[in-house]
Parts: C-alpha cells; structure tokens; sequence
C-alpha cells in the first residue's frame, strides 16, 4: 500500500513538472523566411532598426512585421496561451499612416480580429487560450486597400506551454512540377488575337502566330489595300489609309494540314483590342536591363515558339535613360545600349512589336530621367526609334502635383496622351500609377489602352492573391477592348528585379492559378522572366492556347467573382461564342471539395465542361460539379449549354 501511495506521489511529481508552465517569445521563432509585402521580419526593432512604438508608447520587445503577412505555428495541442499587443508602428505615423488588420486563425477559425488600426492609435491587446489547438496563424493584413506603409507590430507576443514541444513556424515544402498543356499538334494552328487595330496611315505590324511542323506557309484573302503579307514569316506589315473593319481569312498550311482562320484588322482609332501580350524587364532584370538582354528576348520569344502562341512585346522597363537631354533637350539612352533604332528594327524585323518606360516626373522610379516638361520631344523620339508602346510611371510626379485631387491626376497622362497622338506611330498607352484616384474609372477617358489597379506585384502568394483576387474583384465592369485594368506583371520563371535571378517562389499550384487568373481577368499578359532559361514547366504554362484565348476573347469582358465562400472562390468570364470560363480556386492551405453550383453559369442545371488547361472535354453535368482543389490550386473550366 505504502509502495503504491509512493509511486502515486511520483508519478504526480513527474506529471506536473512535465506541464511546468513554460513561455517563449514571438521573436524567438524561426522567421527568418517569413514572406511579407516589404523588407523581412524584424525582432525588436521596427523596420527602420529602431525602437518599436506604437501611439508613442516605446516597446523594448516584439516583432515588426509589414501586410501582408501571414505567420504560421504549429503548437502540438501543448500551447495554453497566446498574449500580445498589435498596433502599427509609428515609424509611418507622418507619412500617410497605413492600415491594417491584425488577424488570429486557430485550427481554421478567426478568434482575433483588431478591425482596421492606423498610427495614431493605441496597440489592441490580445489573449487567447490554446487548449488543445493545432496551429495558429497571425495575419497582418493590409485591410482591403493595398499595403502602403502597412508596417504593423506584434509586441510582447509570446506563448505559454507546457512539456519539451516548443511552437514552431511552418514553412510549406512546395510541390513538384507538373505539365498540364497537351503537346502541341504538328498540324497548323493559328492562335492568338482574332481582332487587331491600328491608325489610319500608321505603320502596321502583326505576325500571325501559327503552331505546327515547319515550314508553315501563311496566305491570306481580303487583305486591305496597302498590307502585304510575307507567306514564309506569317508577317503582315504596311500602312492602311482607309479606316474601316476588314475581315481577312488567312489560312496556314504545311506537310500535315492546313488551318483556316478570320482576321479582323479594325483600321480607326482603338488600339489594343484585346489585352497586350509579350515580355517585360523589370521583373528580371530590374535597372539592369542592356542591349544583349532585350535582344535575347526577342530571339527566345522566337525560339522557344512563345512568338508563335501570340507574345509579341518586346517591352524595356526603367534603366534605359541617359543621364542628361543633349543641348536641343533629347533625351537618349545611355551605355548599356548601342542603338535603339537598330534594335527596334532588329525586334520589328520578326514581327515582334517594341516597348519602352518612362516617367511623368522628373526622374523614374530608378531615378532615371523622365519626360517633365519634354513629352513632345520623347514621344517624337520614340515613334522616330519605332517604339510601339509606353508605359508612363508615375513616380516621382507626386512632386509636381499640385494635390491628390482627380485633375492632378489625369494631368500628366492626358499631356502625354496628347503627345501620343501628334506622331505617325500608333504607340499604345501602359498607365502606371497604382490605381490612384480609381485610374479605372478614368484611364480611357485620358488616352489609356491599360492601366495598373495596384501596387507592384511580387512572387509570393500574398502579394497575388491580394493584387489578383482581392484588389480586382469589382472592376470588372470598366474593362472593355482596348481599355484593360492592369494587375502588373506575371511572376513565373526566373525572376530577381536584378543580376542575381532566381526562381519564382510561388508554388507549381500557385503558378496555374496566377495563369488562369490572369487569363480570366482578361490582364494583359506581360511575362517578367528570363525568356533564356525557361523549364519545360514555364514553357508550358505560358504556351496553352486554350487558356490565351480565353484571356485573348474578343468581347474583352473581365471575369467577376460568382461565387466566395470561406477559402472558395469561383470567377466566371462571358466569352464570344456563348460559352463561360469559369476558374475554381482554393485560396487555402489545405486541399479541400469543390462543390460548384452549374445553375451559376447561367445556362440551367445541365452543362458540358471542357477542362481548359487538358485541353480537354469533361462530359456532360448535372447540378454540381464536386472537385478536388489542393493548396492554392485550381481547375480551369470552359462550360457551354449541351445541345
Ligand atoms: C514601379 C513600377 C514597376 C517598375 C518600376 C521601375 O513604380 O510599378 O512596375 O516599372 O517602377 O522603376
């Protein structure tokens, strides 16, 4: 008896000393990896080194953060208690004072939600008990309207547990590549744009992109009086006087077959029918874009056959500037490039179209010379060189502007615009200014053929996620032809905004589901990485013509959302021919059932889906449609009405 009382007694002692309550802090984590909307993770100092502060109350310890970010722990059901303070730090309280919304999921449920705090405001305690949780998630959000200045505190942040488990962040392993586009058929295909437009009298370029075994001969009926078209390169050039719509079939034929499709040229005053399509430098090389670098995108757009799927800009971003105007104010390129004319033609010669940056202000955004005071002169100078279209960064106007009113705004674009117009070359419009004063609203009135929505896209899932699922969700109605809402540029394959590239980071899932987002919202389709070193993987997600046509559609209207349910989401696009694409997403961290809803699409219980990715007929459904989506995945449907 006396043994037994003894072993009790010790078992009891074992027992509490292992649920000895032990604490550790936030900041002694591993989040050296964290992904967040700006610069890293900081422990006990803001963003800017110093002290942390929220409201002017100073906080030796905590972590800084900036929206959005998401911290994910598992605390293996021995985590009793999670206390912190949130607030947004001071260091932004002079500059426009951010906002955001601090978050707390356990186990998939919000058990913290501060609302939306700026500067200026006292930090909002938090305590939550953990019995028994899985994991937790702390989310800075940048509370629905983009994350500028968003830098948000999580202070004295620590959790309470018990036996030797500590807490720790989880880090996703990714997933493996995977292809889903068909190989491409040896028998002609012509792809791309079925509706082009140019200027009356302007120079006219379009290369027709055809897939198949080479040699692919190209012909065509009806062309309008002053084009010609060379059969061996399926390029179209020449000048058209009379404006007018002209249909011209054109037809493509090798050794296998022949391929039989409608052009509609549209001679008048529109440009960019259908959302632009091609490659751009900033996201790869950033300032450190050359010569050699531009050209080589023209020749593996070529090479790798993305020319023949419809990529067709050559686009050069910020970096390309002189330093000074010579003495009759044009401004030239500096030494990193030999001749831009020479290079132009170089790029026009395939058929391929070229793209150039500047800035309203005085300098770029990489502190480059912009156009101030010298929009006539540049544009002359780009349609002289053969630029075939601008992208006009805000930047360093905010300088000029008298204020934020919606006449500043519109200034800049509509001197440029007028600028535009007054030279012999039809040069299409990239609005950039990250969507101030609701640029959508606007952007064709003052000459845009597309305007950016938001701030710079980056390749993580919360930077896409919050500019292509969040930022777009009611813009749908302003899109048009020739009038595109612009969510920035893809992030897929190599990229680094530098010398030093590296892979994107997003997942394979995450990679389908930034295509067919873009694809549905009908964003025009710049690729930002390294054309010279694509995987089969980038290739291949870039190459599907069932998913470019859909973003190409020439009815030019934008998917909105249908249907939104916890981490569901399925957007839906009206398409010429009647039928609707329609993207299933899951935007959370586990695979889960889809259930979709088939009345949704609008044609009554009973449809056919086409998988768009497979390329492939699904059958016939009836009321739902249950799939499986994993982690930020997602299916690609094109449904029509059976017959
Ligand atoms: C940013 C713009 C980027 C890139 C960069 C160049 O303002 O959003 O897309 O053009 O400037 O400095």
């Amino acid at each position: 008896m006396k043994k037994t009382i003894y072993l009790l007694v010790m078992l009891t002692v074992i027992i509490s000393s292992c649920q000895k309550k032990n604490t550790i802090r936030l900041g002694e984590l591993d989040l050296s990896k964290i992904e967040q909307g700006w610069n890293t993770v900081h422990i006990n100092t803001n963003l800017s080194d110093s002290t942390l502060s929220v409201n002017g109350m100073k906080y030796a310890e905590g972590i800084c953060t900036h929206a959005i970010s998401e911290i994910e722990i598992i605390l293996n059901k021995n985590t009793t208690r999670f206390t912190a303070l949130v607030g947004v730090d001071d260091k932004v309280a002079k500059v426009n004072g951010g906002s955001i919304v601090f978050i707390v999921k356990t186990d998939g449920k919000e058990v913290f939600n501060s609302g939306i705090m700026r500067s200026n405001e006292s930090a909002k305690a938090i305590d939550i008990y953990l019995k028994g949780v899985q994991k937790i998630i702390l989310i800075t959000s940048d509370g629905g309207d983009g994350t500028h200045h968003d830098h948000g505190n999580w202070l004295e942040a620590k959790f309470e547990y018990t036996g030797a488990i500590k807490p720790s962040v989880y880090y996703y392993g990714g997933e493996d590549k995977f292809i889903l586009t068909p190989k491409v058929s040896e028998i002609p295909r012509i792809n791309g744009a079925k509706i082009t437009a140019a200027r009356p009298g302007n120079p006219f370029l379009f290369r027709v992109p055809v897939t198949g075994l080479k040699p692919i001969t190209v012909t065509a009926e009806n062309l309008p009086s002053g084009l010609v078209l060379n059969e061996k390169t399926g390029i179209i050039s020449g000048k058209v006087s009379k404006a007018g719509a002209y249909i011209v079939k054109l037809k493509a034929k090798n050794s296998k077959g022949e391929c039989i499709r409608n052009l509609k040229i549209v001679i008048g005053n529109k440009l960019a029918l259908t959302p632009p399509m091609g490659w751009n430098s900033w996201n790869v090389w950033g300032l450190s874009i050359n010569e050699d670098r531009v050209k080589a995108a023209a020749d593996y757009l070529e090479s790798t056959g993305l020319a023949d799927h419809g990529w067709t800009y050559i686009n050069i971003d910020d970096g390309w500037e002189a330093d000074a105007r010579d003495a009759n104010g044009i401004l030239t390129y500096n030494s990193k490039f030999k001749d831009m004319q020479k290079m132009a033609d170089y790029i026009h010669s395939k058929g391929l179209k070229f793209g150039i940056y500047t800035s309203p202000g005085e300098l770029t955004c990489g502190k480059f010379l912009g156009s101030f005071n010298y929009e006539e002169n540049d544009a002359r100078t780009w349609a002289a060189w053969g630029v075939d279209y601008l992208k006009y960064d805000w930047c360093s106007y905010g300088e000029k502007a008298k204020n934020q009113s919606l006449a500043e705004y519109q200034k800049p674009y509509i001197t440029m615009n007028n600028a535009l117009k007054n030279v012999n070359r039809d040069i299409v419009y990239s609005m950039c200014q990250y969507g101030m004063g609701n640029v959508w609203k606007w952007g064709s009135e003052v000459g845009g053929h597309l305007w950016r929505t938001t701030g710079d896209i980056t390749d993580t899932w919360l930077s896409l996620w919050s500019i292509g699922f969040d930022q777009q969700d009611t813009l749908a109605k302003y899109a048009a032809p020739g009038a595109w809402n612009d969510p920035d540029m893809l992030v897929v394959g190599k990229l680094g905004w530098s010398n030093n590239i590296r892979d994107s980071r997003l997942t394979t899932n995450e990679q389908y589901s930034h295509i067919t987002l873009w694809s549905l919202l009908s964003a025009p389709l710049l690729i930002g990485c390294d054309l010279t070193q694509m995987d089969e993987f980038t290739l291949n997600l870039l190459s599907n013509d069932e998913v470019i046509e859909v973003n190409q559609d020439v009815l030019g209207k934008q998917a909105s959302p249908i249907y939104t349910s916890g981490d569901i989401k399925i957007l839906m696009k009206e398409l010429e021919d009647g039928s609707k694409a329609v993207g299933l997403f899951n935007l959370g961290r586990d695979t889960i059932n889809v259930n979709f809803d088939l009345k949704l699409a609008g044609f009554g219980n009973k449809v056919k889906l086409h998988d768009v990715w497979r390329q492939s007929d699904k059958g016939i459904y009836e009321s739902v449609y249950t799939t499986r989506i994993p982690r930020h995945g997602c299916e690609f449907l094109r449904i029509t009405k059976p017959e």
